[in-house]
């Protein structure tokens, strides 16, 4: 007996909502090559043609490129005019060099983040990252060693993406009278920055890998911070530098295990000592559903081994770390989004207390 017709068109429905999803598969490869060839860039000088784009890339093929500059336009980021001009519209000037529309785009379409969530069934299967099967055994940071060009993506879609979570940060938290603190997977220092600015007593110092702390250099130089900033490469599973009155972790543990963020974190409270804060600013999950929050755990644990976590989680591992809360500061609802990691907890080695 053959269907309905609502059952007909209910199943229609359906391989329409399937074919939805896989045009992602489209757009997003489109997206990718967009931004990495640099069009939006070149289209800021004004209506060109496929030829031309041809010219400025120094393709082998213009007819190629003409097919994917048509693509490109199906898809929204550029305006193809009947007669082949090609010119930009308001999305293509989102995707310029330096936007943080462009240093996202960049990064997330690189192998980088996108091959360790091609295997996502095998990290829903294990539980744990497995990165390893498309980084030929490494992990994300080796990886990231080995591509220093994507590395450099990554960083500037950090700093873009650290920014807005800073100014509420430093609303919140008081780093007066904080002489000398220390940024643990700083980065390129987008946090540390801000607080040696906006508290001109303070020293710093920049705790990440080698490779990251020496690119960081020149942006504290550039902003006139270079005296007042220590740039310390090395392992933070290892040793952390000491002499601290203030040590920060932000986005640092969002990227780990459980039993990674409890051996960093008892890193962190052998190097600070009794009664130095240690100040983490993280993603905590409330009571109720988050699909943003789910998207980006996932994505945690598929990278790197990381998750979203509770404060429930967080406490554990605390604890586990010989570390206790002495603050607890959500941001208010409505002043951050959901996918901003703002919630600072400050937490001190709980030994003189016992
Ligand atoms: C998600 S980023 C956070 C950067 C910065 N805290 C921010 O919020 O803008 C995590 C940082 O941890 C650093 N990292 C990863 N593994 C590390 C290790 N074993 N030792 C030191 N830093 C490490 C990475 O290089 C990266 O800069």
């Amino acid at each position: 007996m053959g269907l309905a017709a609502h059952e007909q068109h209910e199943e229609a429905e359906a391989g329409d909502a399937v074919d939805a999803l896989l045009g992602g598969y489209w757009r997003f490869h489109v997206l990718g090559a967009f931004v990495r060839l640099r069009v939006p860039d070149l289209l800021a000088e004004g209506p060109t043609t496929a030829a031309e784009v041809s010219d400025m890339l120094g393709a082998v093929r213009p007819d190629v490129v003409d097919t994917f500059l048509r693509c490109a336009s199906a898809e929204g980021l550029l305006d193809r005019s009947g007669d082949g001009w090609y010119s930009a519209n308001a999305v293509t000037a989102a995707l310029c060099r330096n936007g943080s529309h462009a240093t996202l785009a960049l990064t997330l379409t690189a192998p980088g983040a996108c091959r360790p969530m091609e295997v996502l069934d095998q990290v829903v299967r294990h539980g744990r990252s497995r990165a390893d099967l498309v980084f030929d055994g490494d992990d994300l940071w080796t990886y990231y060693r080995r591509t220093p060009h994507e590395a450099a993506w990554f960083s500037d879609w950090m700093q873009e993406f650290t920014e807005p979570v800073v100014d509420s940060v430093l609303d919140r938290y008081a780093f007066t009278g904080h002489r000398r603190v220390v940024d643990i997977g700083g980065g390129n220092g987008t946090l540390l920055r801000r607080v040696l600015a906006a508290h001109p007593d303070a020293t710093g110092v920049l705790f990440d890998r080698p490779e990251v702390v020496s690119r960081a250099g020149a942006v504290f130089k550039r902003l006139g911070l270079a005296d007042r900033v220590e740039l310390v490469g090395g392992d933070f599973f290892e040793a952390i530098p000491q002499g601290g009155d203030l040590y920060l972790l932000k986005s640092v543990l969002c990227d780990w295990d459980d039993a990674s963020c409890v051996r960093l974190l008892s890193r962190c409270r052998e190097a600070a000592g009794p009664g130095v804060p240690i100040v983490v600013v993280d993603w905590v999950r409330g009571d109720g559903d988050s699909p943003v929050h789910d998207m980006i755990s996932l994505q945690r644990l598929a990278l790197n081994g990381g998750e979203i976590r509770t404060f429930g989680h967080f406490r554990g591992l605390f604890e586990a770390a010989g570390l206790e809360l002495a603050v607890l500061d959500r941001p208010t609802p409505g002043t951050t989004h959901e996918w901003e990691p703002a919630t600072i907890m400050e937490v001190v080695d709980a030994s003189p207390w016992r």
